[in-house]
């Protein structure tokens, strides 16, 4: 794990992180007033964003991570190549980088399973002077996942990465 400044992530790294800052203007935050914006690079270098909704229950928060990869998926990409995190709170900057939850490692996990094992991740503070470069296999060791349950997730890839990763 590395951290980098702003300057030194390849240019598509620091657009991704640049459309992350923005939609975490968006968060829905009446509880935590904490403004988290995710944004995930397609395969097909697409970008697809997210950020928190919370909920009176507050149990049924979604995290801006997880809700990039849902927005992700109804837009009909499950496979990606890079994410970046940032967030701020409501009146103050995060001098550290906003690191996902543990369930948001959970599903970034199943993501990464579809998108061919793992993909990177950018996890800035606000200012973006502070970058951690990660991975989501080094972010979420020992995982549970859907080879746990002996489970083929092959079949819920595009048709053309199936037919890459099971060449006939
Ligand atoms: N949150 C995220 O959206 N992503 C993270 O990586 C950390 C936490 C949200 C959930 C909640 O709306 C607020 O930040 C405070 O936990």
């Amino acid at each position: 794990m590395e951290i980098q400044s702003f300057a030194n992530i390849p240019s598509e790294a620091q657009i991704l992180l640049l459309a992350a800052s923005a939609v975490k203007e968006h968060a829905y935050n009446p509880y935590s007033r904490f403004f988290v914006g995710a944004a995930l690079l397609t395969y097909s270098d697409d970008i697809v964003t997210g950020t928190n909704y919370e909920s009176a229950s507050y149990g049924a928060t979604i995290c801006a991570e997880r809700a990039a990869i849902v927005a992700a998926n109804t837009k009909g990409f499950r496979q990606f190549k890079a994410l970046a995190v940032i967030a701020r709170g409501e009146e103050n900057d995060m001098l550290e980088t906003c690191n996902p939850c543990g369930l948001c490692r959970q599903l970034l996990f199943e993501a990464a399973e579809l998108s061919g094992g793992d993909f990177v991740c950018y996890l800035s503070n606000t200012a973006m002077t502070k970058i951690r470069v990660t991975t989501v296999t080094e972010l979420f060791p020992l995982p549970f996942g859907p080879s746990s349950l002996k489970i083929n997730i092959q079949p819920y890839l595009p048709k053309e990465s199936q037919a890459a990763q099971n060449p006939s």
